[in-house]
C-alpha cells in the first residue's frame, strides 16, 4: 500500500530528527498559530521539509510541524493546516493528521476559525464542536479501505470526545470565557457562503460553519482517536450583518483572542 510507505518515510524523517513521543496532537488553524509561543518547543520542522507532506499555501498558515511540550504533555503541534480548497486531494488533506496519529498521540484537539450561524453570537466567542455535517460532498475515507488504519465503516456517533468537550467547557466558564456548544458545518470553501446557504445551514440544525476540520475528525476517529474541536467565531456568517466577510477579518479577529485562547489551550493539554 502506497499510503502506508509513505506514513513510514514521514514518520522515520521526524523520528530522526526529534525522539520526543507525542500523547496530544494539536492542529491550530487560521490566525491561531500563534499559540505555538506557548509551547517548549523541541523541534519544528517545515511541512516542505517532511517527505510527502503538502505546503500550506495559504497566508496566515505558516506551515511547520512541532514537537514539543506543554508543560508535562508531549505534544505534536501542526502549525497550519492543508485545505480542500487549495486543491490537494483529501488524501493529502488528511496527511498530517494521520502522520500524527501514527506518531502515537491518543488524543487530538483541532482549532479552527469559523462563521457565527447563530445571531447571539460575536466575533471573538469560542464554540465548542459537538458534533459535525459534512457538507464537502466527499469523504477523506472514500477508496479502498486500509485495514491497518481502521475499519471500513467507522462509528461517528461521538465523533468528539464528551469528556474532553466537557473539561474544556469547564474551563471556559471558569476563566468567564464568551462559548457555546454547537455543531460544525463544513463547506468546501473557498468561498464564503451566499446569505441563502447561511439560512439553510441554521435549517440544518449548525451553529457554525468553515471549510476544515471535518475531514481531519474523520481520518482521526477512523484511527481511534480521542477528538475534540474548537471553533473561534471569527465573524457572523454571511447575511447576519451588513459587512462584507474578509480574510483580513477572520485573521484579526484570530489575533484578537490568541492569548485568551493559548491560555485556555495551555490549562487544558496540561492536564490532558
Ligand atoms: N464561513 C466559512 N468559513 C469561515 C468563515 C465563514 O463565515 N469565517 C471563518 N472561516
Amino acid at each position: 500500500m502506497v499510503l502506508l510507505q509513505q506514513l513510514k518515510e514521514s514518520i522515520d524523517y521526524i523520528r530522526g530528527l526529534s525522539k520526543l513521543r507525542p500523547r496530544v496532537g494539536l492542529t491550530l488553524g487560521s490566525g491561531l498559530s500563534g499559540f505555538a509561543r506557548s509551547v517548549e518547543v523541541e523541534k519544528s520542522i517545515p511541512y516542505k521539509d517532511i517527505p510527502h507532506f503538502a505546503p500550506s499555501t495559504i497566508d496566515g498558515h505558516p506551515g511547520n510541524l512541532i514537537l514539543g511540550h506543554i508543560e508535562k504533555t508531549p505534544v505534536v503541534i501542526l502549525q497550519g493546516r492543508i485545505h480542500f480548497y487549495e486543491g490537494h486531494s483529501m488524501e493529502r488533506v488528511v496527511y498530517p493528521t494521520r502522520v500524527m496519529a501514527q506518531l502515537g498521540i491518543e488524543k487530538l484537539v483541532l482549532t479552527n476559525a469559523a462563521g457565527g450561524l447563530n445571531p447571539k453570537m460575536q466575533p471573538g466567542d469560542f464554540m465548542l464542536i459537538r458534533d459535525h455535517i459534512n457538507f464537502m460532498g466527499t469523504n477523506p475515507l472514500i477508496g479502498p479501505n486500509i485495514a491497518e488504519l481502521g475499519l471500513r465503516f467507522p462509528d461517528m456517533s461521538e465523533a468528539y470526545d464528551r469528556d474532553m468537550l466537557e473539561r474544556l467547557q469547564a474551563i471556559l466558564t471558569r476563566r468567564g470565557l464568551r462559548h457555546s456548544v454547537g455543531v460544525y458545518c463544513a463547506m468546501t470553501g473557498p468561498t464564503y457562503e451566499t446569505p441563502s446557504e447561511v439560512r439553510f445551514l441554521q435549517h440544518i440544525g449548525a451553529q457554525a460553519v468553515g471549510m476544515s476540520t471535518v475531514p481531519e475528525t474523520i481520518a482521526a476517529k477512523h484511527m481511534g482517536l480521542r477528538v475534540c474541536g474548537i471553533s473561534c467565531i471569527t465573524n457572523l456568517a454571511a447575511g447576519l450583518t451588513d459587512q462584507k466577510i474578509t480574510h483580513e477579518e477572520v485573521k484579526e479577529a484570530g489575533r484578537l483572542v490568541e492569548q485568551n485562547f493559548s491560555d485556555f489551550l495551555v490549562e487544558f493539554i496540561a492536564d490532558l
